[in-house]
């Protein structure tokens, strides 16, 4: 079917998303959440895009194109929408790069770069509540640094069949939480699709200890 991106003429596949037809033409559209191998989880909103016709812009990975659709992915209203999310994002993961082992390939950290956000929004305070440290003989949670993605609760789930994690909460009140500690298998799966570092493997903590020691 034929759409439009950008006022680009774009043959779409039948049941994809904006963001598949998208990524297709080399269209760049900020994702955090998203992952290609995980179920659309649509919980970062940093993929939002205006399309004619909808009072509201929507979730480029959860949104199926349709016949003629007309869309929009780097307006001045979407702009102010991503920097308002990351904003609060930084709530909970401020920028401590330097002591980061992310540091230069994070992508809250280059999205931050990229739409020149340094700090949470100025009118808010607080913080949002955390929730307790997780650890197995393999992993480290730190959830000073969780931006409550839910990509480590979908690839527990849908990668490894074990249903350990969950997200609790909502909006900055979002946070990851162990609901089933005792299925863990300590695989890693989760810590490798976690995009701020918030979970570490618990053996390169060591080594990256030392190193920086
Ligand atoms: S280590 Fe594996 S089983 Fe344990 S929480 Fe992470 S993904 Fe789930
Ligand atoms: S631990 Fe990482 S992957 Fe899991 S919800 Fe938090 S930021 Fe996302
Ligand atoms: S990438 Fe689409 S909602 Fe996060």
């Amino acid at each position: 079917m034929k759409i439009k991106i950008n006022d680009k003429n774009i043959e779409a596949r039948e049941g994809e998303t904006i963001l598949s037809a998208a990524r297709r033409e080399k269209i760049y559209i900020p994702t955090l959440c998203y992952m290609e191998k995980l179920l659309p989880i649509g919980s970062c909103r940093l993929c939002v895009v205006e399309v004619e016709g909808f009072d509201n812009p929507v979730a480029a990975c959860k949104t199926p194109v349709t016949a003629e659709m007309k869309v929009s992915t780097d307006t001045p209203k979407l702009r102010d929408m991503r920097k308002e999310i990351l904003g609060f994002m930084l709530m909970t993961h401020p920028l401590e790069c330097d002591d980061c082992e992310l540091k230069g390939v994070c992508t809250l950290e280059l999205l931050a770069k990229e739409y020149g956000v340094t700090a949470p929004p100025a009118a808010i305070s607080g913080n949002r509540p955390r929730t307790a440290e997780f650890s197995t003989p393999a992993i480290i949670y730190k959830p000073y640094r969780c931006v409550a993605c839910g990509r480590c609760v979908s690839a527990c789930q849908e990668v490894v069949g074990r249903g350990v994690l969950a997200l609790r909460g909502e909006g900055i009140n979002a946070a990851m939480e162990v609901v089933n500690e005792d299925r863990c298998i300590s695989c890693g799966e989760c810590l490798s699709v976690c995009p701020v570092a918030a979970l570490a493997d618990a053996g390169m903590e060591e080594i990256y200890k030392l190193d920086r020691s």
